[in-house]
């Protein structure tokens, strides 16, 4: 798949490529394991495990996207309903917006590093992972954008207690740009809200996706980092979004599906999309040592059997203060600090600038911000 001669059109999709993407690749729209790689995955996990393994890969447990979405933005009625009454936001935003229009346009060369936030599995903590690590890097003084790419099933403005007007429709309709998009989170952090309830948007196909990739080469203010949530399974979104970034975070948990459906995506972006290096994340785990175990358990069956690189970047621990903070609309790392999840956050997104270069940064394929200039040297 290249991508050099691609054509633009008005609403910005790279067309050539869209098509080419659509045809090439299989349809994918579940995580099972094919026989083999499941058979070896249950050789290389010790016996407990594997009856699991079983009852995982035949009931195709895997993420949960529901189809049952609807027209409206379901989402933003909800949060009316539950939140306490925000009837300034509104204000705020024209007022952010303003300044951002305002700003003067960043010169190309700055270079955003794109880290996407995948699993397979659904429930593992993808979203909470991702607006936490988004979180702590902002605490940190970084400037940060988090995107919601789990589109028409999005949450991670109600993890934020955010409630946004706008959706990605409205951007590919050309209602709005992507700036108009863009929500203040707190510490500075800048949200893209996915848009929920929104059947459309839970049916984006490839051409869109592309799309929403290439719009962020429009934005005024490129931030440094963009932290991109992704839905759960293996589907087209998933890879594409991913495979659009500069590093993809696999997050796994204690259960073997998760081991599996990571294991199934990482498969899907190393053969389809040339992906060769991926960070991985223990979450929700009791200690260090589950953490270490699970890691290996992944990197064995993926040393095996496929080309790629694992990282292991650490753990976060299963800790009742996070569903505090969800409960409460906010990052546990902002809320909670001292937490022992805040702490494997903040262990989390310290490592980040010790992740070096990515390792194939220009593969010829579509990439959030490679309408930037070239790096000039490192990261
Ligand atoms: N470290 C943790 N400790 C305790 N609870 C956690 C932890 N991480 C995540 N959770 C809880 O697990 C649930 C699922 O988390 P989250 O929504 O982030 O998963 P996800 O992978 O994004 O799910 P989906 O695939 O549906 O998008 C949430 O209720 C969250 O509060
Ligand atoms: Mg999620």
């Amino acid at each position: 798949m290249s991508i050099r001669n691609r054509t633009r059109t008005p609403n910005g999709v790279h067309t050539d490529l869209a098509l080419r993407v659509a045809s090439e690749r299989p349809p994918c729209g579940s995580a099972r394991l094919d026989q083999t790689t499941s058979l070896a995955l249950r050789h290389a996990l010790p016996p407990d495990d594997r009856s699991d393994a079983t009852r995982a890969t035949r009931s195709g447990e895997t993420g949960s996207t529901t189809n049952e979405a609807l027209e409206v933005n379901q989402a933003a009625g909800l949060h009316n309903l539950f939140s306490a009454a925000r009837t300034s936001q509104q204000e705020e935003l024209d007022v952010f917006h303003q300044a951002a229009s305002l700003r003067p346009v960043v010169p190309r060369s700055r270079i955003t590093r794109t880290i996407a936030v995948a699993g397979g599995k659904g429930g593992v903590g993808k979203t909470t992972v991702a607006v936490n690590l988004a979180m702590a890097m902002a605490m940190a003084g970084r400037d940060v954008m988090l995107l919601d790419a789990d589109m028409g099933v999005a949450n991670v403005d109600v993890q934020l207690g955010l409630s946004p007007i706008r959706h990605m429709g409205h951007m590919l309709e050309g209602l709005c740009t992507l700036q108009d998009l863009v929500m203040p989170a707190q510490h500075g952090l800048k949200v893209v809200p996915g848009g929920s309830g929104v059947r459309r948007l839970a049916k984006m196909g490839n051409g869109e996706h592309a799309a929403v990739i290439r719009a962020f080469d429009e934005l005024r203010q490129p931030p440094e980092f963009l932290v991109v949530d992704t839905a759960a399974g293996v589907a087209d979104n998933v890879a594409m979004f991913a495979a659009a970034s500069d590093d993809v975070l696999i997050v796994v948990c204690d259960e073997l599906a998760s081991l599996t459906d990571a294991y199934a995506l990482i498969k899907i972006l190393a053969h389809e999309f040339g992906v060769r290096r991926f960070h991985i994340v223990a979450n929700m785990v009791r200690q260090a040592g589950d953490a270490k175990k699970l890691f290996e358990k992944l990197a064995r069956v993926c040393g095996r059997f496929l080309d790629v690189a694992l990282d292991y970047m650490g753990m976060v621990p299963h800790d009742e203060w996070l569903r505090q903070a969800i409960r409460r609309q906010g990052a546990v790392v902002d809320l909670w600090p001292s937490s022992r999840a805040a702490v494997g956050f903040k262990q989390l997104a310290g490592a980040v600038d010790t992740w070096g270069k990515p390792a194939y940064p220009d593969l010829g394929r579509i990439a959030f911000f490679s309408g930037q200039g070239l790096p000039a040297a490192g990261w």
